[in-house]
């Protein structure tokens, strides 16, 4: 674990301005603007996170954004919320394998870390995963099983390596573009809670 850190739901009121400060990525060396595929997550928690897990609260879907803080500001941040596997594609529902009353599944949406704790071999972002894990089970005090899926990109090794770490499974390959929009491939993490 990693000292000096704070967990806690993000609010409206308090935490919207430190949001839309919250670098998860910068340049790389040569290039000229971070990678896409990590400006797109970066411009989700600066703009548009409080406002969707809101509506996803609001929609019953029962969203979280949850931050970690320390002395500099907005440290880590996730996202998750209850998907709905009737709404997935086919060849997603028959990997997800739902049998039974009592399960669920849930979509770990985003999470990022500030880029003072990249390159630390996973030092926070092995804290947010456990921490997001821990959320969800507590979103989902009544289900025998949870099904726990992340969307990652083709490109995003580090979450993918991050995933892996956890024991997340691949259920879908993402691939380069232009077969569709189906850059993103989807990970699976089956948690069965003590009951
Ligand atoms: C996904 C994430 C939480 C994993 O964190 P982690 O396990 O600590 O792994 P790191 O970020 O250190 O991964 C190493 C990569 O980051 C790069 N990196 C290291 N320090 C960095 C820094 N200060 N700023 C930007 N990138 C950095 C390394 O070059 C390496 O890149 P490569 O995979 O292209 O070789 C983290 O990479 C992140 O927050 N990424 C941005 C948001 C994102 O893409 N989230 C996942 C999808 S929602």
């Amino acid at each position: 674990m990693t000292d000096t850190i704070h967990w806690r739901e993000a609010v409206k009121s308090r935490d919207t301005v430190a949001l839309r400060r919250f670098t998860c990525t910068t340049r790389r060396e040569g290039k000229n603007a971070p990678p896409p595929h990590e400006d797109e997550v970066q411009r989700y928690f600066r703009q548009h996170a409080i406002a969707a897990a809101n509506r996803s609260r609001d929609q019953g879907r029962g969203g979280r954004l949850v931050i970690a803080e320390d002395a500099q500001g907005i440290a880590a941040a996730f996202t998750h919320q209850r998907v709905d596997p009737a709404r997935f594609p086919p060849k997603l529902a028959r990997a997800l394998d739902i049998t039974g009353a009592g399960e669920v599944v849930r979509e770990l949406c985003f999470l990022a870390v500030a880029t003072r704790y990249r390159g630390r071999g996973g030092l926070l972002a092995n804290e947010a995963v456990t921490e997001a894990l821990y959320d969800i089970i507590d979103c989902e005090s009544q289900a025998q099983r949870i099904h726990v899926l992340g969307q990652v990109d083709y490109h995003n090794k580090a979450s993918m390596q991050m995933l892996e770490r956890f024991n997340f499974s691949r259920l879908t390959q993402g691939v380069p573009p232009p077969k569709g929009d189906q850059r993103f491939g989807w990970w699976l993490h089956i948690i069965d809670p003590p009951q």
